[in-house]
């Protein structure tokens, strides 16, 4: 295979290849700007020029120096090449780019959002000068709201183009774009037209600096305080790869995680934005029962034992309809459960919610229409319990056939949003009825026992999403105080039922459980270990 050596290390790569690419491959840090690998290459900001010794066609291929820096970003490898970015010249010349990005700089990152993980603070510490030599006024430029999740701070900005590009090539939308020219030169919207698009806020995320930042997150947190968790889109289908940021229990945001084979770089606004109702001041947070026509509030273990008489004592069968907004794991567990209190009982995936049709972009990025995580994995669980699995249509209008001899059900939510329809809560009509469930509903007042649960960020499990790929995240929260998972929910009320002794949620012990065929298709996500470059001084 072929192979190239950037600073001192050697390289395979296959294809056609930019060095940048393949030092980026083989995690060799070259300082970069403009490039990012999910754009076009414009090679505008010049901090990635680097000596280039090449073959040389007209000296027998002998290797030879480039005379002038070449940018990494833009040159293509070659067998034998050697790269170097550690030369004086090569770093001569990235001191000239930061003291020239500088000049117009405001020293404001004290209170400025990006500080932490900002491009211009780490090459500035790594390779900028100690001191400014510019004695002038620096050109001062306004903040400016751009569009309902960004705000632009102008005078940060490094016109790299990334954010420009983003909106031209990506979401095809071109809402921003360069006005003026030399020192005046900023990044705008054309007037009247806001930066408005489904997946608008991922400019912030492309922005190296502090020139673009998200209204929603502004000011909340420092982001050294933040802890990262890999998790995966819990509201639509298509199972987009993220990180959910939190700090002592709360979220903060959600950033995208890359992964080339479902959503790139990328998040929509939807996902970004919709994870709010963790932290609703409505969740529920205590188990409750019907007595004497009303709900009362009662404790976890009568609320078991009350479920077990409830629906053995029911004179039929138990229906039990799984949220599709749950794991896979949690099906397994919910499903496990039913058929160890009624071996017929009839299972189902919870209503689908679905909104227009799924969009495509022109790299390839899809926003779902479905609005749920796992629909197919929920089928899927429960259909390797060996069971016919009916859709919440269907079970809809079974409950409402007096003949189907249904006399209990379990209901589980977990949506973001209202998700009863008046036809289901008619047809669950005065059955002995459990809704495990985060958020109050037109049910919640009606069912005979109600069970607060957590939201994905709480728990660890695996989503599949529209194409089939089934992803594991982790639990980025602990559980809401006065809630369970659903899989906890489940492994309890299996306990009651079996009489076996009660266990702990563990998800590599229920994958166990459900087989190599399904283990054979989760994929781990990749779980960054973040190094602290600073030393701790004892005082
Ligand atoms: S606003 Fe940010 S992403 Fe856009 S050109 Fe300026 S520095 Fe680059
Ligand atoms: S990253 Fe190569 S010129 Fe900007």
């Amino acid at each position: 295979m072929p192979t190239v050596t950037i600073n001192g290390t050697e390289c395979e790569f296959e294809g056609k290849k930019m060095i940048l690419q393949v030092a980026q491959e083989n995690n060799i840090e070259l300082p970069h700007y403009c490039y990012h690998p999910g754009l076009s290459i414009v090679a505008s900001c010049r901090i990635c020029l680097a000596e280039v010794e090449a073959p040389n066609p007209r000296d027998d291929n002998k290797l030879s120096f480039i005379p002038k820096l070449m940018p990494t970003c833009q040159t293509p490898v070659a067998d034998g090449m050697r790269v170097y970015t550690t030369t004086p010249k090569a770093t001569a010349n990235q001191k000239q780019v930061m003291e020239n990005l500088l000049i117009n700089h405001p020293l404001d990152c004290p209170v400025c959002d990006q500080a932490g993980e900002c491009k211009l603070q780490d090459y500035s510490f790594q390779i900028g000068r100690g001191e400014s030599r510019f004695e002038e006024d620096k050109i001062k430029q306004p903040v400016k709201d751009i569009g309902p999740h960004v705000k632009l701070y102008s005078d940060r900005c490094i016109m790299c183009t990334r954010c420009v590009r983003f909106t031209r090539e990506i979401t095809e939308t071109s809402e921003l774009a360069v006005f003026g020219r030399g020192s005046s030169e900023q990044i705008d919207v054309f007037p009247g037209i806001p930066l408005d698009n489904d997946l608008s806020a991922n400019v912030v995320d492309l922005c190296p600096v502090g020139a673009l930042l998200d209204k929603d997150f502004l000011f909340t947190q420092r982001v050294w305080f933040l802890s990262k968790t890999p998790s995966i889109d819990g509201l639509t289908a298509s199972g987009d790869n993220l990180s959910i940021e939190h700090n002592k229990g709360k979220v903060y945001r959600f950033k995208p995680r890359e992964n080339k084979d479902i959503n790139g770089w990328w998040i929509t606004d939807e996902v970004r934005y919709g994870w709010k109702f963790i932290h609703s001041e409505e969740r529920l947070a205590q188990p409750t029962r019907q007595q004497i026509g009303g709900s009362i509030k009662t404790d976890w273990d009568r609320a078991y034992q009350d479920i077990q008489q409830g629906i053995t004592q029911a004179d039929g069968k138990l229906a039990l309809m799984v949220s599709p907004m749950l794991s896979s794991e949690e099906a397994h567990l919910l499903g496990t459960w039913a058929k160890s209190i009624d071996p017929d009982a009839i299972l189902a995936v919870g209503p689908i919610p679905v909104e227009g049709e799924d969009r495509t972009f022109a790299n390839g990025y899809t926003i779902c229409a479905e609005k749920c995580p796992n629909s197919r994995g929920v089928r899927r669980a429960l259909e390797n319990l060996g069971s016919e699995v009916l859709d919440a249509d269907a079970l809809t209008a079974l409950l409402a056939d007096k003949k189907s001899g249904i006399a209990s059900i379990a209901l589980t939510g977990n949506y973001p949003q209202a998700w009863i329809s008046k036809e289901l809560s008619k047809a669950v009509g005065k059955r002995f009825s459990v809704l495990i469930d985060t958020l109050p509903n037109s049910l919640t007042p009606k069912a005979t026992i109600v069970l607060p649960s957590a939201s994905w960020a709480e728990k660890a499990g695996s989503f599949e999403n529209h194409r089939g790929q089934v992803q594991a995240f982790d639990a980025a929260v602990p559980v809401q105080e006065g809630a369970r998972p659903e899989g906890q929910i489940a492994l309890d009320l299996l306990a009651v039922s079996t009489g076996e002794p009660r266990s702990i949620f563990d998800v590599a012990t229920v994958r166990s459980q459900m087989g190599d065929d399904f283990n054979a298709t989760v994929v781990e996500p990749v779980r960054e270990v973040v190094e602290s470059e600073l030393q701790f001084v004892e005082l």
